[in-house]
């Protein structure tokens, strides 16, 4: 009657690491605008330093700064590559209407604000691809609007 009952907790062991795994993949994410980067000229991305090229800039061991310009309908740059094992800050501003910026199947979700701009800290630890969706609407090709982050 023990075996049975070993036989199940080992399964549960098993469950409860994979599912540890999973939320690891690609960690909590905090979603807000930002209260230490300035705002930002919508209509002229092009003269920002941050923006005008869209990228992802290693700023310490492990440490990453993606900055993300979303827009109808997508996500500049596309896809974001950042390397395993690294915690990555995504600023992320619009360059027309309100946006969302979500990885799918994480808690790391925002919206986006054209004038503002909007940051988010992940852990991203498994190597994988990880669908990113606009989730306020912005137009008619709302749903179609996606982008991708690449962990390597
Ligand atoms: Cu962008 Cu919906």
């Amino acid at each position: 009657a023990y075996e049975k009952l070993w036989l199940a907790a080992s399964i549960l062991l098993i469950l409860l690491l994979i599912g540890s795994v999973t939320y690891g993949a690609v960690g909590p994410g905090i979603a807000m605008v930002s209260d230490t980067e300035p705002a930002v000229d919508a209509g002229a991305l092009d003269e920002d330093d941050r923006f005008s090229e869209p990228r992802v800039e290693r700023v310490g061991e492990n440490e990453y700064a993606a900055y993300v310009v979303a827009f109808q309908f997508g996500f500049d740059p596309d896809p974001i590559v950042v390397p395993e094992d690294s915690r990555v800050t995504f600023y992320v501003t619009s360059r027309d209407v309100i946006h969302g910026f979500e990885v799918v199947g994480t808690n790391a979700n925002t919206m986006v604000v054209p004038g503002e701009v909007s940051e988010l800290t992940v852990e991203a630890e498994e190597p994988g691809e990880y669908g990113i969706v606009c989730n306020e609407y912005c137009g008619a090709a709302h749903h179609s609007m996606e982008g991708k982050l690449e962990v390597v």
